[in-house]
């Protein structure tokens, strides 16, 4: 069921992330992981552009939780990497988010998983070395599952 994609370096992530974009509909989910510095924005800054957001207005939500951009559908990108506390979250009115009718892509999905949708896109980034990354998809659902089996189908 796993979905594994090697970069070579940030352009080639940022296409990966192209495909992933062109594939997604409103309602879905991805829950990105990996260490700082990954290619977690970046990956997010493709899906992005394949909504015809201009990827200069995808920038990291760290310090603000979250970022709304309007394109092909509303995309709402989340960093959960400062979170403290499970209130913050419900201040915010995440399940709005999380459970709407937009793309929501969260940045370190993991520290808050009881918060997470279970249909959702696990998508884990490591870093291998210089500018090599390992992206990997795992589905935990009907519609996940759907996005990853027409990835494959692409080759
Ligand atoms: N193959 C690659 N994919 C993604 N980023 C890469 C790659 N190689 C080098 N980088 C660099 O790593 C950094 C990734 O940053 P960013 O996307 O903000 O990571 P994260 O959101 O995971 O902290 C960028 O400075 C980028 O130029
Ligand atoms: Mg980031």
């Amino acid at each position: 069921m796993l979905l594994s994609f090697s970069s070579k370096d940030p352009q080639e992530t940022k296409n990966i992330g192209a495909k992933i974009g062109k594939l997604l509909l409103p309602a879905d989910f991805l829950n990105l992981n990996g260490q700082l510095g990954a290619g977690k924005t970046l990956l997010v800054k493709g899906i992005g552009l394949s909504l015809g957001i201009p990827e200069e207005e995808i920038v990291s939500p760290t310090f603000v939780l979250i970022n709304e951009y309007i394109g092909l559908y509303p995309l709402y990108h989340f960093d959960l990497y400062r979170l403290e506390e499970d209130y913050e979250l419900e201040q915010i009115g995440y399940a709005d988010y999380f459970y709407g009718s937009g793309i929501t892509a969260v940045e370190w999905g993991d520290l808050f998983a009881h918060y997470l949708p279970e249909d959702r896109l696990d998508i884990t980034l490591n870093i291998l070395e210089d500018e090599k990354r390992e992206i990997r998809l795992k589905p935990n659902g009907e519609r996940s599952g759907e996005i990853v089996k027409r990835l494959r189908g692409q080759g």
